[in-house]
């Protein structure tokens, strides 16, 4: 077990390469096993949530050759349809993808719960829904879901709630479906789009990704081939806020600017200069940062995924700020951290209140969520002295080479072995 350290009040400068999409590259692996022959992806993150569905691949009979440490070879042709009642499903939220993918592939899936952050309450039911109009019966026992068809059959399928996992799972069920399924009501985020350009490279069938109306015509079988997954935008927008925060010039590389749009207007709101040359960002914050209020919203709205980093960068602002998060509306556990760090920030309802404060200061805090950390990192490169961050597994589910990569812009963070009896061992300067 391992701790972040970070000496604050040293400014950001350099530049920062983004990986490739977490939440696509989550849905593309288990998307790998529709095809019969080898799809090869490129440009996945080092994280662990793609080490736990590698892990779980190999498990039902993938073949899974690591050609570089970006790149991998999933060969499905042996893949079979066991249960997976828990252990590495539980580790993260988007193993939910393989009941949608055995489905689509076995007619038939036994599949654990998903994990993932706690962010209140995260229901299934419009997967659930979705399976059951393509002709699934579903059952829910003991923590795990049995999904069964004698054949999958294209429906008509309206989302009571426009949820990103629903619109891919009901797309990975039904691209092997007999007949036409439509999508109402579905979401828009890159990550969908990424994994129907997989999916129509391997054979589908598929029209309308990018609107709310998803049009799938079932085909008989999917093929191998191969894929780059796009740039990572929450992790892109996490560095941008992360120079806007401590930031003197920081150049993001390897992103897609389209896709941060909600951000990056937010941030010239508050007074930060941003240049953008084809897929590089330039950063620069300015002198006084102003206060801006948030309201996360489905994409193209500010996504949920980076109101907690931004919620950090607020403290910060000369005036008050309003963050309110419709997605998830629980999602404020990193608040009580924050006000450890001497943040005015207080949680009604929905909403998050932000007094912009002179200096956070350095304390011991605890990670709740992904996102949580990511925001107490960014609090630690703002505040006077020395932040201790604990539980920081949650941190290398989705950023890879967080660390490394604020050392190489000129932040003191480092990490150190958390030993049981609590004693530490320093890993400084290493
Ligand atoms: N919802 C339902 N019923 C459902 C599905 C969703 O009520 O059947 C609700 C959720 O409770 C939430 C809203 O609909 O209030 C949106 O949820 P969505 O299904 O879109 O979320 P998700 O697919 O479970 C993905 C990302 C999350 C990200 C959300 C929203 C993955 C693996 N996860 O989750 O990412 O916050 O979309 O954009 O793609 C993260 O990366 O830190 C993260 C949590």
């Amino acid at each position: 077990m391992e701790k972040i350290m970070i000496e604050g009040g040293h400014l950001l400068e350099g530049k920062v390469r983004i990986n490739g999409a977490k939440n696509s590259a989550v849905a593309l692996i288990p998307a790998a096993i529709l095809a019969d022959s080898t799809v090869t992806l490129d440009g996945l993150p080092n994280i662990s949530d793609v080490d736990t569905l590698q892990s779980i691949l190999e498990d039902i009979g993938a073949k899974v050759v690591q050609d570089s440490k970006q790149k991998i070879h999933i060969d499905p042709s042996s893949v079979v349809s066991i249960p997976l009642p828990n252990g590495k499903v539980q580790k993260l939220r988007a193993s939910y993808y393989l009941m949608g993918a055995m489905l689509g592939k076995f007619k038939r899936a036994a599949i654990g719960l998903p994990g993932g952050c706690y962010l209140g309450p995260r229901p299934i039911d419009q997967h659930i829904k979705g399976f059951e109009a393509l002709g699934a019966k579903v059952k829910n026992e003991k923590g795990a879901l049995y999904l069964e068809a004698e054949e999958l059959r294209g429906a008509r399928i309206y989302l009571d709630v426009v949820s990103v996992g629903a619109t891919i799972n009901i797309m990975l069920a039904a691209v092997l479906a007999k007949g036409k399924t439509t999508i109402e009501n579905a979401a828009k985020e890159p990550e969908i789009i990424d994994v129907a350009t997989l999916l129509t490279n391997m054979g589908a069938k598929i029209k309308g990704v990018g609107t709310d109306i998803i049009r799938i015509e079932g085909v008989d079988r999917l093929h191998g081939c191969k894929h780059t997954i796009i740039p990572d935008r929450i992790e892109a927008g996490t560095y941008i806020i992360a120079a806007a925060a401590q930031g003197k010039e920081v150049v993001i590389d390897n992103v897609i600017p389209e896709h941060l749009e909600s951000l990056l207007a937010k941030l010239r709101e508050m007074g930060v200069a941003i240049e953008q040359h084809n897929d590089q960002l330039l950063i620069k914050p300015g002198e006084k940062l102003k206060s801006v209020d948030i309201k996360t919203l489905v994409y193209p709205g500010f996504p949920t995924d980076l109101q907690q980093p931004f919620t950090s960068l607020l403290t910060k602002s000369k005036g008050t700020s309003i963050v309110t998060d419709t997605i998830y509306t629980a999602r404020f556990k990193h608040i009580d951290e924050l006000r450890r760090m001497n943040a005015k920030v207080k949680v009604e309802g929905s909403a998050a209140i932000v007094t912009g404060t002179e200096k956070l200061e350095g304390a011991k805090v605890k990670v709740t969520d992904l996102r949580a950390g990511a925001a107490l990192v960014i609090a630690g490169l703002m505040a006077d002295g020395i932040t201790e961050i604990t539980e920081i597994d949650h941190i290398d589910r989705g950023y890879e080479d967080i660390t490394e990569n604020l050392r190489r812009l000129g932040a003191k963070i480092w990490r150190e072995k958390v030993m049981e009896s609590n004693e530490t061992i320093s890993m400084k300067g290493l």
